[in-house]
């Protein structure tokens, strides 16, 4: 059995855990992690995203379906850092992102929950923030693959300035509802880019997935996608 040093694992590199590639029986690959110690307020720095290379636009599209048959494992920085450059990371020097939203106010956010602990993805700095320490994964949706998937993200939306006017709450939730969606395929086009499975998700635990994120009172839960090996 080979034991190869990929790098930093799980989203915690940098801060204790690393992943070893291990050529299974028959030799199938599997990736397997290390224990990790992550804490809340840890900033982990996400490689820069190649602005080229991979799959092409239309092969991803031919490729993109739902799957939910996670295998298990943990998906490393480098694919991190596409995945998330793609739901919604900068992408020009004014700030603005790989994806599109209302007035150009980026009310989405992204979360990410895997087997180290809760992440909020900055896309200024490309670096996950930890919001809370654990596996968490279970808690973000209803059916059993959530906890087998390599990670679940989480698309919320984030009230602008001006909530209370007349109509306005309609309106930013619709828009933000559309950004989800555009972050969502996008992460699922670079998904089948990178050979990996993604299911969106609209069921999950509310209250419970709320908590989890620590989320106030008037931010929304729009979206869950599944992600993973
Ligand atoms: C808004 C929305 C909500 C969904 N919610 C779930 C869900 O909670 N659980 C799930 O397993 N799949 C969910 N799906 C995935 C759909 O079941 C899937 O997209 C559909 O069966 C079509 O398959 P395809 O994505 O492979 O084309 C959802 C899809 C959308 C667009």
């Amino acid at each position: 059995m080979e034991h190869k040093w990929l790098g930093a694992g799980l989203l915690a590199m940098g801060v204790v855990g690393l992943c070893t590639l291990v050529a299974g029986p028959g030799g199938a690959e599997r990736t397997v992690t290390a224990a990790v110690t992550v804490a809340a307020g840890d900033v982990v720095e996400l490689p820069e995203a190649p602005r080229g290379g991979g799959m092409g636009v239309y092969g991803a599209l031919g490729m993109r379906a739902s799957a939910r048959d996670f295998a298990g494992g943990a998906i490393g920085p480098e694919t991190w850092s596409r995945l998330l450059w793609a739901a919604c990371g900068v992408n020009r020097t004014d700030g603005r992102w790989t994806i599109p939203t209302a007035l150009n106010r980026r009310d989405l956010r992204v979360y990410v929950l895997d087997a180290a602990g809760v992440w909020r993805y900055d896309p200024e700095a490309h670096a996950l923030v930890c919001r809370a320490a654990g596996d968490w994964r279970a808690v973000s949706g209803a059916q059993p693959y959530v906890a087998e998937a390599a990670a679940n993200l989480v698309y919320v939306a984030v009230p602008p300035e001006g909530k209370g006017r007349r109509g306005a709450r309609e309106a930013w939730v619709r828009c933000a509802a559309f950004e989800a969606g555009c972050a969502a395929q996008g992460v699922a086009l670079a998904c089948a880019s990178e050979g990996l499975k993604n299911v969106v998700r609209g069921s999950y635990p509310e209250a419970e997935l709320r908590a989890v994120l620590g989320l106030a009172e008037d931010e929304i839960i729009l979206m869950a996608q599944s992600v993973g090996p």
